[in-house]
């Protein structure tokens, strides 16, 4: 499989057009961001772990009934997946009250959410991708009252995959950020499930293995991104 055009070039990855109109290459950069991309940075081979840990992840998703974009691992950075039309909508999972929802709500970081909550952004970065409710994502067209309790039970499925192979690695599953496309009329994952996607918390001390650590200037971005991959997929 060749890489032909370059699709789209995100903050993270780049996408490209391949001989086959229905796959295109994802290809992982080095590149870091945080505060809707006003603080950058580059973390050596983050590429390498983010398209390691999102195949692998995804892998066992699809394997647990969820159809997912992945094809095939072409390199360390490079994999083939599906053409989805992306659903315009980020799907945040959250089982421990961290990040956004502790400075919005005033929960205590470290809160255990239960049962578990989920929250669905509009996929607008001149906006900071603002919050809706399923109400919203109707009325706005992003998918049929279908699509949208797919997505809903998918997100809550996917959490229970996630939380159970994390755990053997010794990780606790904070929060994620998940993203949907159609493709043959089917509602299917798209996009990385990656530290930089996730809040991945040590088991035993709570340490914070995941971009925090970009975002609030602690050190040792590289070693805890090698970490995770080493604990999960090696
Ligand atoms: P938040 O607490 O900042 O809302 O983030 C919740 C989770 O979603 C966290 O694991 C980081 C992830 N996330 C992304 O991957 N991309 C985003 O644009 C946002 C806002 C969150």
């Amino acid at each position: 499989m060749q890489k032909r055009s370059l699709r789209y070039e995100g903050k993270a990855k780049r996408m490209f057009e391949t001989d086959d109109p229905d796959l295109l290459i994802i290809d992982y950069k080095d590149d870091i961001t945080a505060c809707d991309g006003k603080k950058k940075g580059i973390i050596k081979d983050k590429g390498i772990v983010n398209n390691r840990m999102t195949n692998y992840m995804l892998r066992i998703i699809e394997q647990n009934g969820i159809p997912t974009h992945y094809v095939q691992e072409i390199s360390d950075r490079e994999t083939v997946v599906k053409k989805a039309e992306i659903v315009p909508m980020e799907v945040i999972v959250r089982n421990i009250a961290a990040g956004s929802i502790a400075r919005r709500l005033g929960i205590p970081e470290g809160y255990e959410l239960l049962p578990p909550t989920l929250e669905f952004h509009f996929k607008d970065d001149r906006r900071n991708n603002p919050w809706i409710n399923e109400h919203y994502a109707l009325t706005l067209g992003i998918g049929t009252p279908e699509e949208i309790k797919t997505i809903t039970d998918y997100a809550f499925r996917i959490n229970e995959v996630m939380i159970g192979e994390l755990i053997k690695a010794g990780i606790k599953l904070v929060d994620f950020k998940v993203e949907f496309g159609r493709y043959e009329g089917e509602i299917i994952l798209v996009d990385e499930i990656s530290p930089d996607t996730c809040r991945l918390w040590d088991a035993q001390t709570n340490e914070k293995l995941d971009r925090d650590r970009f975002r609030y200037d602690m050190g040792n971005v590289e070693a805890v991104y090698e970490e995770v991959y080493r604990r999960l997929v090696l």
